[in-house]
């Protein structure tokens, strides 16, 4: 999806805020998969630069954030995270980060987004140094049935099941790279305190299933989540996977 070409990258960091303690939660997993802490992190796909200013505090690390999406860059970009943070117009296929260069490539929410996957793990191989890793942050086909949407909105599920990939499919363009699997986590995270604010949050449409539903099954979805409230918070399941170049 072509992020200039949406409403997205405006609504996206109101539509996507992290929950208190959110942040921290998915640093320490991650930590807890990688071999040492990374000192210098390509945030691929990095949209707004949601993670790019925690990766680069939590870990006192070098941050590149890279992304194809100019208007998300902008975005990103006006929050002046810091001298260790900058930000690359470019994309997965056509990583602009110098060969070596880095030891982790996090990609969050992104994977299900890269045309030519078997290039996006060759470009991660050349631009991390021997023993980097790749830690891919995203849904997965794995977990439709926990996806907090699904059953409001006609379609979503449909839509969520063609464009997410397996656990497998994740996996399958790094191995021809001779990258091995170091773990994998299955994340819980609370992604709103309650329903009223989840609603909320979804009527920004800042979500690529979402904004891809035409309007009307999109407003009628929006009647059925306010019809059919779920009590307490809102959790959803995130896939964390690892792997490790040669
Ligand atoms: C859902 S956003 C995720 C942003 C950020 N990583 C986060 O978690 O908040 C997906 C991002 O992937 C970017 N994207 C789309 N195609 C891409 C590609 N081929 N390579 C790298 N990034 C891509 C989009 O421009 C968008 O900023």
């Amino acid at each position: 999806m072509d992020y200039d070409r949406t409403r997205m990258p405006e609504a996206y960091d109101r539509g996507r805020a992290m929950q208190p303690g959110v942040l921290a939660l998915w640093l320490d997993e991650l930590a807890s998969l990688l071999p040492r802490r990374p000192e210098r992190i390509v945030d691929l796909g990095c949209g707004t630069g949601r993670f790019s200013g925690g990766l680069a505090n939590g870990y006192a690390a070098q941050v590149i954030g890279v992304d194809p999406s100019e208007k998300m860059l902008r975005e990103a970009r006006a929050k002046d995270l810091g001298p260790d943070v900058s930000f690359r117009t470019g994309s997965a296929e056509a990583i602009p980060v110098e060969s070596g260069w880095a030891d982790l490539v996090f990609m969050s929410m992104v994977f299900h987004h890269i045309g030519d996957r078997p290039k996006a793990a060759a470009e991660c191989g050349r631009v991390l140094a021997p023993g980097g890793c790749v830690a891919i942050r995203g849904p997965t086909r794995e977990q439709a049935h926990r996806v907090p949407l699904n059953g409001y909105f006609e379609g979503f599920e449909a839509l969520y099941l063609a464009r997410m990939p397996s656990l497998a499919e994740i996996a399958a363009p790094f191995q021809p790279e001779g990258f091995r699997p170091l773990g994998h986590k299955l994340v819980e995270q609370v992604s709103q305190p309650d329903w009223t604010s989840f609603v909320e949050r979804t009527t920004l449409r800042a979500d690529s299933l979402l904004a891809s539903l035409p309007d009307a099954a999109f407003e009628a979805g929006l009647g059925a989540m306010r019809a059919r409230p779920t009590p307490g918070p809102v959790r959803d399941w995130v896939d964390l996977v690892v792997l490790q170049r040669p």
